[in-house]
């Protein structure tokens, strides 16, 4: 089993702010059964993590803990627009792990998502469930288009509104993936551990041995 999409690396965005976290977090991940992690740093037009420094970031980690973590980003989407979308893919796949922006209620998902369809590419867009203005309707377009749906675990264990519960339990049916969004050591004490079982067939395992 493993995590897809957490702020796990140390220092880079609004997640792990320590080495000595990022330790805590993975030794959370192997408590709680895991085998793997995926590593996805925020990416947006104006900062895109350079990917040598998060590779170095890794290895260090992967030295300190033994455990196995692959790197990708979570990319803001209209960054797509100014950045080359081949260099924020998830290591060793055709996957992008991509996020809607949060204010603007116009915007337009479709184009972005055809383009990178076009590209050869596999778009999974993170937790439609905590955006209040996306809609079922949406996530069923969105699925439409060709994209996966990831739902954060923390949203179904009650991390954020009650809306946002309500939500995602409506969308979970038509979830492919399962993801944690982990910020923090405290994000698997208090709401990942109670969640686990939501992983089942919604593994980032089985695409990932895919991907190879
Ligand atoms: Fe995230």
């Amino acid at each position: 089993m493993w995590d897809f999409h957490t702020h796990i690396l140390p220092g880079i965005d609004d997640g792990a702010s320590s080495m000595e976290e990022s330790i805590e977090m993975i030794e959370h991940l192997k408590k709680l059964g895991f085998e793997g992690v995926v590593a996805t740093p925020h990416a947006n037009p104006m900062y895109v993590p350079d990917r040598h420094m998060l590779e170095e970031l890794r290895d260090r980690l992967k030295r300190e803990t033994g455990f196995d973590i692959i790197i990708g980003y979570e990319v803001a989407m209209d960054t797509l627009s100014v950045h080359d979308p081949e260099k924020l893919t998830i290591e060793g796949t055709r996957f992008i792990l991509v996020e809607l922006p949060w204010f603007d209620e116009k915007f337009d998902y479709e184009k972005p998502l055809l383009e990178l369809i076009r590209r050869g590419l596999r778009p999974i867009l993170a937790h439609p469930e905590r955006h209040d203005h996306i809609t079922m309707e949406d996530v069923k377009r969105i699925k439409g288009i060709g994209a996966l749906i990831q739902l954060n675990v923390k949203s179904l264990t009650g991390g954020y509104r009650r809306e946002v519960q309500r939500r995602a339990m409506r969308y979970m049916e038509m979830a492919d993936l399962m993801g944690s969004d982990a910020h923090s050591p405290e994000d698997y004490a208090r709401f990942i551990s109670k969640g686990v079982e939501y992983y089942e067939g919604k593994d980032f395992g089985r695409y990932k041995e895919q991907a190879h």
